[in-house]
Formats: C-alpha cells, sequence, structure tokens
C-alpha cells in the first residue's frame, strides 16, 4: 500500500503539512469500522443513484459509480477488500479503492454528502442487521428451552425463594420462564431495531444540504421506515446505539442468570442436570473434574457487555451538538456487546438440548423440606382458618416435625388432628403432583397452565421467526447486484 499524505486526505486541502503518524494512528478507526464497509457502499450506491435521478450529477457518472462500488462490494464479499491506516476511515478507503476502479469521476460522489450523515447512516444499517441476528439468535434459545419443556412435561422440581426450597414447580414451568425473559428481550430488540430504521443521509455535515435531493427515494432503497427528522440531531444522535447496548445488556444479564442456575445444577449439591461432555471442560490437575465452562463463560462476559453500555452513555453524555469525534468511540462498543451476545446465544442452545435433566433427583427434592407446607395452610385456610391463623399452626407442625426428625409424611392420624382438628377430617397433599395440580390459575404451576403458557410461547416464537425471516429477506435483496435500479 502506497503512502499517504496529508494532501490525500479527504479533508488535505487546508493543511501545508501532513499528518503526523501519531495523530494518524490515534484518529483512524479504519481498524474497527471497516466492519461496515458494506453499509457503507450500498449507502454510497443509493447516493449516487439519487445524484443521477435528481441530475445533480449526470447520468451517466452515477451509473459508473454505482459499477465500480458494486465491484467493490464483490471484493468485500470475497475478502480481497484491504484497508490501511493511512484511509483514516472506511468511507475514505472505500472512495480511495473506488478511485482506483472509476478514476477521477470518483469526486463527485460526496456531492451533498458529509461523513457525518455518512457514518450515522453506516451504522444504522450495520445495527438494523445485527439486531436480525441477534433475534434470531435469542429464538434459537428460546426454542432450546421450550423444547425442554415439552420433553419434560410431568417432571417436578423444588421452586426456590432466597435459594431455599419454596414450593414444588414444573421444571417445564421454570424453563418456561426463561422463555417468557426472552421473549421480552425480542421485544426489545424490535423496539432498538425501530430506531435505527430510519435513514440520516442528506442532513450533509449538520444543516441540510444545497442540492436537490429527494431523501424519500434513498431511504426507500436502503430500506429505511423513515427518514430523520432534524439535521442536527440526525449527524449527532446516537440513541439507537445505544438502545441496541441496552437490549444486549438485558439478555446478558438473562443469559447469566440462567447460566448461573445450570452451573449450581451441575453440583454435586444439586445434581439436577448433567451437561454433555461436549459441552463441558476438564481439569488439568483433578482427573475427577467435570466443569461447566460455558456457563461460567457466559455468566463471566455479561460485565463486558454491561461496560458497553455504560462506556457509550458516559461518552455521549458530554457532547454538545452537533457531530464530534468522541462519536468514533461508538463502533467497538456496539460490535463487541453484539460479538459477545451472538457468541453465547450460539453455544447456549446446543449446550441446553444436549443436558440430561435429572428427573429423579428433582423430584426427590420437590417435596423434600416441607415444602407442601402452604398446602397445608392452604386447606385449613379453604375451611375456613384464616390464612394467618393457618399459616401459624403449620409453622408449629413443622416446627415440632424438625424437632422430631420427621417428614409431614411420617405423621400419624392423631398427631395431625392434634395439630388441628380439621385435619382430623381432610389431610393436605402430600406429593407434588397434588400439589402441583391445585395451583391452576392462569400462571401457575399446574400441569394444563404450563401446557397453556408452553402454547402461547410457541406461537409467539413462530411469529418472531417470521418477521426476522421476512425482514432478513428484505435486507438480503437490498445487498445484492440484483437489486433493480429504481
Ligand atoms: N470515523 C468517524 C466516526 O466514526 C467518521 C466520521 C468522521 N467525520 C468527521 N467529521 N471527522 O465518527
Amino acid at each position: 500500500m502506497e503512502e499517504q499524505h496529508g494532501s490525500a486526505k479527504a479533508w488535505g486541502g487546508r493543511f501545508a503539512e501532513p499528518p503526523d503518524r501519531r495523530l494518524e494512528a490515534f484518529n483512524a478507526s479504519v481498524t474497527f469500522d471497516v466492519r461496515m464497509a458494506r453499509e457503507d457502499i450500498r449507502g454510497s450506491i443509493a447516493h449516487a443513484r439519487m445524484l443521477g435521478q435528481q441530475g445533480i450529477i449526470p447520468a451517466a457518472d452515477a451509473a459508473e459509480l454505482e459499477r465500480g462500488l458494486w465491484q467493490i462490494l464483490g471484493e468485500v464479499d470475497a475478502g480481497s477488500f484491504s484497508l490501511t491506516i493511512a484511509d483514516e476511515d472506511v468511507h475514505t478507503g472505500v472512495e480511495r479503492r473506488l478511485r482506483e476502479i472509476v478514476g477521477p469521476v470518483t469526486g463527485k460522489l460526496h456531492t451533498g454528502r458529509s461523513r457525518n450523515d455518512q457514518v450515522a447512516n453506516d451504522l444504522r444499517l450495520w445495527t438494523k442487521g445485527a439486531l436480525l441476528g441477534l433475534m434470531a439468535g435469542v429464538l434459537d434459545l428460546a426454542e432450546a428451552l421450550a423444547d425442554v419443556a415439552a420433553a419434560n412435561p410431568g417432571v417436578t422440581m423444588p421452586g426456590y425463594t432466597h435459594l431455599q426450597r419454596a414450593q414444588p414447580v414444573l421444571l417445564a414451568h421454570h424453563v418456561l420462564a426463561y422463555v417468557a425473559m426472552l421473549e421480552r428481550d425480542l421485544d426489545r430488540l424490535d423496539d432498538a431495531y425501530r430506531r435505527a430504521d430510519v435513514m440520516a443521509l442528506g442532513s450533509g455535515a449538520l444543516a441540510g444540504v444545497t442540492y436537490p435531493i429527494d431523501r424519500e427515494a434513498t431511504r426507500a432503497d436502503l430500506g429505511f421506515a423513515a427518514i430523520s427528522a432534524n439535521s442536527l440531531d440526525a449527524v449527532s444522535d446516537r440513541d439507537f446505539v445505544l438502545d441496541a447496548l441496552y437490549a444486549c445488556a438485558m439478555i446478558a444479564m438473562h443469559l447469566s442468570r440462567l447460566a448461573e442456575e445450570i452451573i449450581l445444577w451441575a453440583s454435586a449439591e444439586f445434581r439436577f442436570v448433567e451437561l454433555a461432555d461436549a459441552f463441558s471442560t476438564g481439569s488439568s490437575i483433578m482427573p475427577q473434574k467435570k466443569n461447566p465452562d460455558v456457563a461460567e463463560l457466559a455468566r463471566g462476559k455479561t460485565g463486558r457487555v454491561y461496560g458497553n453500555l455504560v462506556a457509550l452513555l458516559t461518552v455521549a453524555k458530554g457532547t454538545p451538538l452537533t457531530y464530534n469525534k468522541d462519536f468514533q468511540e461508538d463502533k467497538e462498543a456496539l460490535f463487541d456487546s453484539v460479538d459477545t451476545v451472538l457468541a453465547t446465544l450460539d453455544v447456549l442452545p446446543p449446550m441446553i438440548r444436549t443436558a440430561r435433566w435429572r428427573a429423579d433427583r428433582m423430584a426427590e427434592a420437590a417435596i423434600a423440606d416441607f415444602s407442601l407446607a402452604t398446602d397445608a395452610a392452604d386447606l385449613l385456610a379453604r375451611r375456613g382458618v384464616p390464612f394467618r391463623e393457618a399459616h401459624e399452626v403449620t409453622g408449629k407442625l413443622v416446627a415440632s416435625c424438625l424437632t422430631q426428625g420427621k417428614t409431614f409424611a411420617d405423621l400419624t392420624e392423631a398427631e395431625w388432628a392434634a395439630a388441628h382438628p380439621v385435619f382430623a377430617e381432610e389431610r393436605p397433599p402430600l406429593t407434588a403432583p397434588e400439589s402441583l395440580a391445585s395451583r391452576d390459575v392462569p400462571g401457575g404451576t399446574a400441569p394444563r397452565r404450563v401446557a397453556a403458557q408452553l402454547a402461547a410461547a410457541s406461537d409467539a416464537m413462530l411469529q418472531a421467526r417470521n418477521r426476522v425471516a421476512s425482514r432478513q429477506a428484505a435486507w438480503s435483496a437490498m445487498m445484492s447486484p440484483g437489486d433493480p435500479v429504481p
């Protein structure tokens, strides 16, 4: 790659000296914004087409620019497009390459455009694509969890509060709680998508442009839902990046909670789950060890995803209108959060699908430690005893069992009757299935209610799948040269 000096920079005209190499290294974003090369090129194609259609540049020049730009896009796809620090950023790098292909007509491409609206627009396109990938990943995990629920309909386990056994629940119910979290994540991704789906081109450096551009045509060409309403806001708005970073942070938090349960459940203390060998690791010193590294990393990586959100919030807070170079810091944060969450969403679904759920261990734990005590109190309350009193009576019964080393199942008829006259006539449930069946309210753990939850979640996931697929198809069509010139 040839050395470029100050006069070769996009802004070199008013400079007498070439840039210092330390400035060049510090200033350049090309090492990371090359990831937006396809979006940058496609944005330029739309801009060039519009300039030609509006007669702002000759139609033949626009066609020549478009031809060269598609060629570069092909080079990006083929992995043969390369940039150097001297290119400064992806926008300048693409233009440099375009000049190599189509020559001086390249100079007309930047008519009615600034890198400020260009970079905002590129990042909006990139974010839209990334959000679709995240949606697909979230759906993969939600479907893996829903399949665990579907495959284990009758498996009971202890439900916990304070990590103390509380009341028996269905494993399917527990797992579907994570599906509920992931459904909200999909909603947040959708919301972030809607916010990113606004075209910034046509805002110029900050105040709009002096040419008779057709923003609506460029919007339609690039598949955006709307055009930005205020040019000053458009070149300095990074809210859409923060929305995506927040959605990522929430997903990471949910994945971390799930990972934490897997780590606990895979321990000898619980033994509720056995991870497949293919998704476990060993110890270099302790031959017996089988470690849940995947889950631990899923938990650990949450830190950097939170960090990226806080980093960009902090970058943005001190920036006066409009564009500031500080905004260049948005990309690495976004790329890292998206990469991290996507990688986690790639590995968790197969880990979940290949895990062995220990129904025996869970069922045994489900009714241990007096987790049916609420059912006993509820029986008294249903028979007219005020609930507070029913709670007191049952609590005393638990305490006396504890001192005698007994469980409810060990109590004699006389002992039940002594605890409360109602218990002489009717006994509370002593098995998990009876207890579960009685929690027959919408959202409750009764098997038919859990089946209804699963059906509703499966329905929602199917709809979300279709929505993602049609957006992805529109994206691919927009990005491919077959796209007819409108
Ligand atoms: N690399 C820059 C960024 O990421 C591109 C925009 C540069 N604009 C400018 N006025 N220097 O923000």
